[in-house]
């Protein structure tokens, strides 16, 4: 099996997602699997209806590979990589993810739109508008509201504004230097103050969970800001939300994030290019054999086609019937 790695950065930087490839490469090793790293500019997209055997890189052909695992965050990488990784797709290259299902919860207000309209449960939302409504904010939300940019990640677009004086400064600021922002305005769910769980699914299945806690007395639970993590080992509520959660948004990799509420959890988003050096640190698994292993599966199983727009859209329709 030839696998190949989307990735925007250096594969010996000291960043977490630099090390998780390198995880990728020595586990392939080990494996029997080829796998290898392209940038996302390393590609020429040349659409023609002769060659579907192979894609351009640094200006050469080369042969496709068996799969694609896109490591790139759609806030660095924008339209570029989409639209490189729906090449692939077009030429019948597995992946994992797809292009939709990424595009769709690397922004926040499409997951939650999704998410509600299944009835999975998830802290009420709102899409920023300037000039912003405070009373409405105040009415459908209230205060304290955690307020996030669209495409954030990593917690760096996310802050909690106690009260209306503060909410209403911060907005006044952005009026007036950053009026074309997209933000979202959320219901800040107190229960889960500086803790939350993740679940890493592969598909259909969770194969690992964590708590997450933040250790600098803020509200954010995010590894990347430090946050410690302990194994966690989840009840069947939780690992229903998350896996129904990934089926939902066509994720075959990702990381399902839940909230303590006072009814259970609720769902603070999906990513789906979960990050996994803190849950290796803390639980018993390794993340790119079993994700290289589901890709093997997947090879054994007769190929299907990319879907066509409406045929994903009745695909989500029928898992949310069922
Ligand atoms: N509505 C909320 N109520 C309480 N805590 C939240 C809420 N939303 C986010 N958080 C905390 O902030 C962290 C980052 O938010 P998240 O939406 O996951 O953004 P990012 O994509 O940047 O990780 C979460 O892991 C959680 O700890
Ligand atoms: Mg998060």
């Amino acid at each position: 099996m030839e696998v190949w790695i989307l990735f925007n950065e250096e594969v010996d930087s000291a960043s977490a997602e630099a090390f998780e490839v390198r995880r990728f490469l020595s586990e392939g090793r080990d494996m029997g699997i080829d796998v290898k790293v392209f940038h996302p500019e390393q590609f020429d997209l040349l659409v023609s209806e002769e060659d579907r055997e192979s894609i351009l890189i640094d200006g050469k052909f080369v042969k496709l590979p068996d799969f694609l695992l896109p490591r790139t965050y759609v806030i660095d990488t924008g339209y570029f990589s989409l639209a490189v990784i729906r090449q692939f797709e077009r030429l019948g290259v597995r992946v994992f993810n797809d292009s939709r299902s990424i595009e769709m919860v690397s922004d926040k207000m499409h997951t939650h739109q999704a998410l509600a309209e299944s009835g999975l449960p998830t802290p009420t939302t709102m899409l920023a508008k300037f000039p912003v409504d405070l009373d409405l904010v105040e009415r459908t939300i209230g205060f304290p509201v955690v307020v996030k940019t669209l495409l954030g990640v990593n917690g760096t677009g996310v802050f909690l504004m106690d009260n209306h004086n503060a909410f209403s400064d911060l907005m006044n600021l952005i009026e007036q230097t950053n009026p074309n922002i997209q933000l979202i305005f959320q219901k800040f769910i107190a229960q889960s103050k500086g803790r939350d769980l993740r679940l890493f699914v592969v598909d259909g299945e969770v194969i690992a969970s964590m708590e997450r806690r933040a250790t600098d007395g803020g509200f954010k639970a995010n590894y990347t800001q430090g946050a410690e993590v302990v194994e966690f080992k989840p009840d069947q509520i939780a690992i229903d939300m998350a896996v129904k959660t990934s089926e939902i948004l066509n994720l075959q990799v990702a990381g399902i994030d839940l909230l303590y509420d006072e009814s259970g959890y609720t769902i603070c988003e999906a990513n789906s290019f979960p990050g996994f050096k803190g849950l290796e640190s803390c639980c018993d698994v390794n993340v790119p054999r079993v994700i290289f292993g589901a890709m093997q599966k997947r090879l054994e199983a007769p190929k299907e086609p990319a879907l066509t727009f409406a045929e994903f859209e009745e695909l989500r329709a029928s898992k949310l019937q069922g």
